[in-house]
Parts: C-alpha cells; sequence; structure tokens
C-alpha cells in the first residue's frame, strides 16, 4: 500500500464526527430554505413545520436512547451545556456527589466550582487502561456508620459515569452503575457524549434515577450545537431546577419558567436547522443498523489496537480490543513527542487525529499520561480496513524511523 499522497484518514470522530451523511447538510439547508419559522412560538405554517420537525427531531433520540417518552428529553447546544444542567440544577451546599476518574472537563470542572460552593465531591478509582472500580465506586458513594472513612456522612446523592471513555475507550457497564445508584437511592448522571447514538444505553429499563447527557455532533451524526438533557422514567424531573431561565412560546403570561417538560430546560429558539439534520443524521444511522455500524467500528478500533500494540516502541492505553470498549483509543510512541507525531501523520500521512489531553486531565492522571497527554485516534461510520492499515502502517513507518521499528 503507497502511503502519503494526497489522501486524508479523518480518526478524529471522537472530537466530532466527520464526514457527515450528505442527508445532514441537506436536511439543515431544506429547514432554513422551507420550514424556517421558530418552532412552538408562532401559529403559523412556517412556525408548525419546523416544530414537527424538532418534534420528530426528539422522537428520534428518544429511539436511539432507548427511553419511551420524548418528552422528557430536553435539547440543548451540546453535551457540557446539559451537563451543566444536571449538574447546577441538581446539587447544592451540603450535598455529596461521586464521580469516575475518567470525567471530562465538562463533569470535572463544573464540580470543581461546586465543590467551592459546598458540594463534597469523591472521585472513584479508575485502573491504568481506564476501566471504573465499581466497588470503590459504590462504598464511596455509601454512607457506612461502620466505616472510618466514611463515618458520618451522607450518602451521595448523585453518581457520575463517563459511559465511554473520550480518552482510553473504556466503557463503563451501565447496568452495574444503575444497580449501585439504585441500591443507593442516588441520582445516576450518565456522560454518554461518545456513546449516545451507537451504543445500547437502554434509559427507559435501567431501573434507577437516571439522567443522560448526550451530544448530537459525534455517534449521533449531527451537526455541531446539539445536543441535550434526557431524563429516564424513574426520576423526578422537579428536583432539577432549570439552569437557564426564559422565553419558551409556552404560559408566556407568567415570569415563572415552565414547570413542565421540556419547556423547563429549553429557554430561548432551540437549534432548528441543527435538530434537522440531527434527525438526519439519527434516520441515516437507523437506515443502516445502529448495531451494524457499531459493530464495523468496534471492528476498526480492534485492529488499531492490536496493530499498533504490535508496532515496537508503541503503548496502548486504554482496554484490550476484545474488552468493553467504545470505538476510541489511545497510544503513545518511544521517540516521539506526541504533538511531532500527530504533525508528522498529518502533514506526510493525511492521518488526522488528537493528541493532548483531550480535555480530560484527571484521565490521564488515571491512565499515568499526564502531562504529555497521548495520540487518540477514533474512527467512525465511514473509516474502512484500509483506512485502517494505511495508518498502522504510517505509525510503524515513524515508529522503524526513531529506531524502535522491528
Ligand atoms: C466524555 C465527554 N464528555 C463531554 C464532552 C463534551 O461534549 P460537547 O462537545 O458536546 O459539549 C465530550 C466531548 O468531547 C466528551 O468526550
Amino acid at each position: 500500500m503507497k502511503l502519503g499522497g494526497d489522501r486524508i484518514v479523518y480518526l478524529d470522530n471522537a472530537a466530532t464526527s466527520w464526514p457527515k451523511p450528505a442527508a445532514v447538510g441537506e436536511a439543515m439547508a431544506e429547514f432554513l430554505r422551507d420550514s424556517g419559522g421558530n418552532p412552538g412560538r408562532s401559529g403559523h405554517r412556517l412556525s408548525i413545520a419546523a416544530g414537527r420537525i424538532v418534534s420528530c427531531a426528539r422522537d428520534a433520540v428518544a429511539s436511539a436512547l432507548g427511553m419511551s417518552d420524548p418528552l422528557r428529553i430536553a435539547f440543548a447546544s451540546n453535551a457540557t451545556a446539559a451537563l451543566n444542567t444536571a449538574l447546577y440544577g441538581f446539587l447544592g451546599p451540603g450535598d455529596r456527589v461521586v464521580a469516575d476518574g475518567m470525567a471530562h472537563n465538562a463533569v470535572a470542572r463544573p464540580l470543581t466550582e461546586l465543590g467551592r460552593r459546598g458540594v463534597q465531591v469523591d472521585w472513584a478509582r479508575t485502573d491504568r487502561a481506564g476501566r471504573l472500580d465499581l466497588d470503590h465506586l459504590e462504598s464511596l458513594a455509601r454512607s457506612l456508620p461502620s466505616s472510618g472513612a466514611t463515618k458520618g456522612r451522607p450518602p451521595a446523592r448523585m453518581i457520575i459515569v463517563t459511559h465511554g471513555s473520550n480518552v482510553s475507550g473504556a466503557l463503563v457497564p451501565l447496568s452495574e452503575a444503575a444497580g449501585i445508584a439504585h441500591r443507593l437511592g442516588a441520582v445516576l448522571l450518565v456522560d454518554a457524549a461518545q456513546t449516545a447514538g451507537l451504543e445500547d444505553i437502554g434509559l427507559g429499563t435501567l431501573g434507577c434515577a437516571a439522567v443522560v447527557a448526550f451530544t448530537g455532533h459525534k455517534a449521533m451524526l449531527g451537526p455541531p450545537g446539539t445536543g441535550g438533557l434526557a431524563f429516564g422514567p424513574g426520576v423526578e424531573v422537579d428536583s432539577f431546577a432549570p439552569f437557564v431561565r426564559g422565553g419558551t412560546g409556552s404560559s408566556s403570561g407568567s415570569e415563572d419558567q415552565p414547570a413542565f417538560m421540556p419547556d423547563r430546560f429549553e429557554a430561548g429558539t432551540v437549534n432548528g436547522p441543527g435538530l434537522a439534520g440531527l434527525l438526519a443524521g439519527l434516520r441515516w444511522m437507523e437506515e443502516r443498523g445502529r448495531s451494524a455500524v457499531r459493530r464495523a467500528e468496534l471492528q476498526a478500533i480492534g485492529r488499531l489496537v492490536d496493530g499498533i500494540r504490535a508496532i515496537p516502541g508503541a503503548t496502548v492505553h486504554g482496554p484490550g480490543s476484545r474488552e468493553p470498549r467504545c470505538a476510541v483509543m489511545s497510544f503513545t510512541l518511544a521517540g516521539w513527542s506526541v504533538s511531532d507525531l500527530a504533525l508528522e501523520l498529518d502533514e506526510r500521512y493525511g492521518v488526522l487525529c488528537r493528541v493532548g489531553l483531550h480535555c480530560a486531565p484527571r484521565a490521564h492522571r488515571s491512565l499515568g499520561t499526564f502531562p504529555e497527554g497521548t495520540a487518540r485516534l477514533a474512527p467512525g461510520p465511514f473509516t474502512t480496513t484500509d483506512d485502517v492499515d494505511y495508518t498502522l502502517g504510517a505509525i510503524g513507518e515513524l515508529a522503524v524511523e526513531r529506531k524502535y521499528g522491528p
């Protein structure tokens, strides 16, 4: 296989998926051209047409997350906004929360600020591959009168897990995390930024009070500016205060935010063109079959993990190819700084990846890769086996160049 030339291999789908199915851009243009009213605001035909698309997008997201009531989904601009809504809306001084050691800054930064405001934050251990220690999570979250470490402390009100790590690709078994939350009467907040749209979340059947933050621009194949918060059937929506208040087109005579869903959390005009694109992305996924797309992505990531492990001088920082994981992997190459490695991969081979700390310094501390970070590869639905083999060839050549090759 010839390396180099004009070829581009996009392996940065963990940052945002690319390319998008053609239907995504088409649906966005169509929305602006044919149904560009403000959804839920006016009674005229363009507003109704726009509202219909938003409602179909809500249905499609509910189906992708495995929940039956689409009205328990509040759209937001991304997973970060959704996570902030959940954290600031639920936690207050004196509350205790336990989060996992692979947390993205979209969780860690609000928790750091909430810590300053009197919320007690504990962090559950992960191992060097980013696998969460669920026993540690449970013992931290539980208040055991007999345990010295937790004596006198209230049980955690909220447990937060990163469903799929954006650094190592480790996947948290949601049914087990849900079991812990159920036993302790805590709310489970799932950061599903890397997994929603592709992995089975089964929000309707988790069996605990669960809330899922999702983003639209990664595995759901929608455009940036889309995402949201989905409230499972076991959670009291009223226990979350709105984070942003404003116009909703409903109850306009009142200066209080409506209490009902989704208006409680959807102040201001929603991203109509973005949601039209998100709907098209989710439909594309449904047509191909979510599990078939997932299988193909896992095959690609497995080939990358095994292939890179076999390159002398390369270290994979994450679970093995056959362990529970999502389609994200991290590695380092002896003799190369990750920034030089990314530059060479891009300029010489057209392989596009992300290096550094991936907005998740805590995850890198857990993996032992702080402060330099790692190179991250994340295939998507358009990645071919040839792309993977080409990338492995490129990394193999770079390893040889710095004398670590065979
Ligand atoms: C695990 C994780 N959480 C949260 C986010 C934030 O997502 P968004 O860019 O949609 O705000 C990301 C984005 O990379 C992520 O990987």
